[in-house]
């Protein structure tokens, strides 16, 4: 175990940059948005100085609009090294980050309220203090953003691109990005930078960049305006998007509280979304919650490690906790069945499951802390210990990788990963 901590911090130290901590430096050598909230968790556990550095730089690219992006990309990194890269995304100088930095137009599931807040708690202080007082405004300007922007079906909240779910080619979107036109068809393959760091079988397909491409070029041609969010190629709402939102948005009131601000609508939002994400996306057949296209009003019926994780929040009905439990522990799932470790990214009896591609069926360090996170809030005890211990499994034997086959535990996509790093750490500690 101290050998797994000191590799954890070695891993960080070699992915800090000066000012942030890249996710890797060969396949993401930019900074991104929810990794760095993920790192940040586990940097508490290192320095909670860095912590603090880590959320405060990504903060500084903070669009005017209110949106934290998905990428801030690092000058000193040639434009191609990353695809799309910088000169892409062109955003309206009145709207977008501030001069001189340059982002992408996207956002990521928002964990970061929650993590200032763990970072907070670990370590509490005048430090702490100064570093909540600075980071409220931003954070509470981001959640603003997505519930005034991005709400859609009546108080869900959208993301209008599968990169803003985290979950890149999950297979909630396989039937939302079917109807959207692609782009850049006929050469993805040469202008894709991922491939030169990654085995194909462990990424998405040329045929999802080219759709992901298309759909990010209509939001970007339209000067990433939020209006008519329908009228997008692309406008869903996802289980774990709107549950970390809530959570994070729980956390906000906290934070509230400790500068004296007003904490009322954060806890009315968080109360009110949680409520929508309990009433509108729970799939009782599937035992689990569920994506919504929001342009056609139509339910994705898929298990998806996504429609676990609102177990992070509260008022879980016991019946409704039963049934998730169920899904968890069950042939989907697999927690505590050997061989299985960790939990899969997507239903392991599914017939389209890929124990090695991405989001399509490997297990991953950040859904799986999500829902050790959300086990212990629920009192899941023995759930959280076996998932733990199963987290700590993986990296012992295959290393700090991106993800891992649930099966064999095989290591996959890039090595060196900081949040597998991070959120190691965290579970250690
Ligand atoms: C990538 O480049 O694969 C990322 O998932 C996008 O955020």
């Amino acid at each position: 175990i101290a050998d797994l901590r000191r590799k954890a911090a070695a891993t960080l130290l070699r992915n800090w940059r000066g000012s942030a901590t890249v996710p890797t430096g060969t396949l993401y050598p930019h900074q991104w948005s929810w990794d760095s909230a993920f790192i940040a968790i586990g940097l508490a556990h290192l320095s909670p100085r860095r912590a603090f550095a880590e959320l405060t730089a990504l903060h500084g690219a903070q669009w005017r609009d209110g949106r934290v992006p998905q990428i801030v990309f690092n000058p000193a990194v040639p434009e191609d090294a990353y695809f799309p890269g910088p000169a892409f995304w062109r955003p309206l100088p009145r709207q977008g980050p501030p001069a001189g930095v340059s982002t992408t137009g996207l956002v990521q599931p928002p964990v970061h309220a929650g993590a200032v807040l763990a970072v907070a708690d670990r370590h509490p202080g005048d430090a702490a203090d100064a570093a909540v007082h600075r980071l409220y405004p931003r954070l509470a300007r981001f959640h603003d953003y997505l519930f005034e922007r991005r709400r859609v079906a009546s108080g869900l909240v959208a993301v209008v691109h599968p990169w803003e779910s985290g979950l890149d080619n999950s297979p909630f979107w396989d039937e939302p990005l079917g109807a959207a036109a692609t782009a850049l068809a006929d050469d993805i393959t040469g202008l894709r930078r991922d491939l030169r760091h990654a085995d194909a079988g462990h990424r998405p397909t040329d045929d999802d960049y080219a759709r992901y491409m298309g759909i990010v070029a209509a939001y970007r041609n339209r000067g990433y305006a939020d209006d008519d969010l329908l009228s997008l190629p692309f406008c869903t709402v996802d289980p774990l998007f709107c549950a970390v939102l809530a959570w994070s948005e729980q956390a906000l009131a906290e934070l509230a509280r400790r500068t004296g601000a007003d904490p009322g609508r954060h806890d009315e939002r968080a109360r009110e979304l949680t409520h929508q994400i309990h009433s509108r996306l729970f799939d009782p057949a599937l035992g689990c919650y569920v994506a919504l296209d929001a342009r056609t009003g139509r339910h994705l019926p898929k298990r998806t490690v996504s429609g676990l994780v609102p177990l992070l929040l509260p008022d879980l009905p016991a019946r409704r906790r039963e049934a998730l439990l169920a899904t968890l522990t069950g042939p989907a799932f697999g927690l505590g069945s050997p061989p299985v470790r960790g939990v899969p990214s997507y239903d392991l009896t599914a017939s389209d499951a890929d124990p090695h591609r991405y989001w399509r069926g490997p297990t991953w360090m950040n859904t799986n802390w999500l829902l050790w996170t959300g086990l212990r809030r629920q009192g899941e005890t023995r759930h959280a210990e076996h998932l733990a211990s199963d987290m700590i499994r993986l990296v012992a034997d295959a290393g700090f990788r991106e993800y891992f086959d649930p099966v064999t535990g095989e290591g996959l996509g890039a090595d060196h990963f900081s949040w597998t790093a991070a959120l190691l750490l965290d579970v250690l500690a």
